[in-house]
């Protein structure tokens, strides 16, 4: 009972406190940021292979069609349909198995090869298309053909937003976040087994909606509660980061949730839940990223800032700009740059009750950071 209480406690620090300077950042603008691309449309994710290839996610929140996933030229600023325009053509009706239904994310795994993460539902809060919807799709970018697909059906509910993915090869596993119906997945990429673990636990739930520019948001009427959402993995494999996308960040051992895939017992969060530790009091997020060192990257939908958290959990300022509305998914290239895509995505039609406030041309902006990739995570 002592325990539970220190637990509750101990979250509610780390979660469930409004951040309390939350507001909108207004300049100056600051030097340090390059601008890698401009866009018509909100760009959600990007990731690069070591040879110089570029990927990028379109989030389609301003209410624009075209492809999801496509590959970006930076010497013509042109796009392509990635692989193909076959795989992006999603319409009402076709088949879910073979086509990008709604996709969350993309990023080159430690194979070199591109995952994209597809929640299975063509909107946000949409109806999520089971079995064979929510799936993480593996592109060989050498063949730039589909080479596996693992459908998630199994591990999501009608109300799952299936958000994002990270590895850890040395034990065959990938685990993903839940932000619909509050839950990691942990998926054995051996067998395609899948296990849901801390399922509806504090800390993959949300106290508070996400906020951006200083403003809680809503879907219609609804607060916007959006639940475990970033990850990432420490380069040592030892622990898993994660946190609902309202902030409040935690870690767990790996080797508990690897567990869970032969040993039911560990799905129960009574048994799980008491190893889970507190790590560092973000704000509300769009993306992470790690780097080599173990740096985790944070940005701050309110205030428009990168947090660098180093791994004793220390939190510091990066940079903060007022060109960096809700940056999203990030990427560490092995330049060592942070790419950081401005995505806008609190302005788009999901949290404005249809109505699409995102202000083109959008940017996706990188920085120097002097340290690259962790290896486990891309090359
Ligand atoms: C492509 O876009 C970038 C970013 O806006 C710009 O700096 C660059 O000059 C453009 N290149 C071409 C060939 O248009
Ligand atoms: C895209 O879908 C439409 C309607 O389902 C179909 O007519 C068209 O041939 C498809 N295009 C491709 C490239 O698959
Ligand atoms: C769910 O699991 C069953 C039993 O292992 C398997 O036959 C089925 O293909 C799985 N469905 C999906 C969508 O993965
Ligand atoms: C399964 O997990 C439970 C709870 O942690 C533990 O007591 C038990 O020893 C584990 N069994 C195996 C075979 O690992
Ligand atoms: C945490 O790590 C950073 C970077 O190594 C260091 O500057 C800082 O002093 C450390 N803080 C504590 C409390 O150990």
């Amino acid at each position: 009972m002592l325990f539970n209480t220190c637990r509750a406690l101990a979250i509610a620090l780390v979660a469930a406190i409004p951040y309390a300077t939350a507001q909108r950042f207004y300049g100056p603008e600051d030097p340090r940021l390059v601008t890698q691309l401009t866009t018509k449309h909100p760009i959600n994710g990007v990731s690069t292979t070591p040879d110089g290839r570029l990927f990028v996610v379109y989030a389609r929140v301003d209410g624009s069609k075209g492809p999801q996933v496509a590959e970006y030229d930076q010497s013509t600023n042109t796009t392509s349909a990635y692989p193909n325009e076959k795989w992006n053509n999603y319409t009402e009706g076709a088949d879910p198995a073979t086509h990008f239904v709604g996709v969350n994310g993309q990023r080159i795994g430690p194979d070199g090869n591109l995952w994209v993460i597809d929640k299975g539902a063509a909107a946000l809060g949409g109806t999520v298309l089971l079995p064979y919807g929510p799936k993480l799709v593996v592109i060989d970018t050498k063949t730039n053909e589909v080479s596996k697909v693992y459908f998630m059906g199994n591990a999501t509910r009608y109300n799952s937003l299936l958000d994002d993915v990270r590895f850890n090869i040395a034990t065959g596993k990938a685990y993903l976040t839940d932000a619909g119906s509050p839950g990691l997945i942990v998926l054995d990429l051996a067998t395609s087994s899948t296990s849901r673990v801390l399922d509806g636990d504090p800390t993959t739930d949300a106290t508070i909606p996400v906020s951006a520019e200083g403003t809680a948001l809503h879907i219609g009427s609804k607060p916007a509660f959006i639940y475990a959402d970033q990850l990432e993995v420490s380069p040592d494999t030892k622990y898993l980061y994660y946190q609902p996308a309202n902030g409040g960040m935690f870690r767990v051992e790996t080797k508990l949730l690897d567990q869970a895939t032969y040993n039911s017992s560990l799905n129960s969060n009574s048994i799980l839940g008491p190893y889970v530790e507190p790590y560092a009091n973000t704000p509300s997020t769009g993306g992470t990223a790690i780097d080599a060192q173990g740096n985790i990257y944070v940005s701050d939908t309110d205030s428009q800032r990168i947090i660098k958290i180093f791994p004793n959990s220390t939190m510091t300022l990066l940079v903060q700009d007022p060109r960096l509305l809700w940056v999203d998914a990030m990427w560490v290239d092995s330049q060592q740059r942070l790419w950081m895509p401005a995505a806008q995505l609190n302005r788009g039609t999901p949290f404005n009750g249809g109505k699409n406030l995102v202000e083109p041309p959008l940017h996706v902006f990188s920085m120097d950071i002097g340290v690259g990739p962790s290896p486990v995570d891309h090359a």
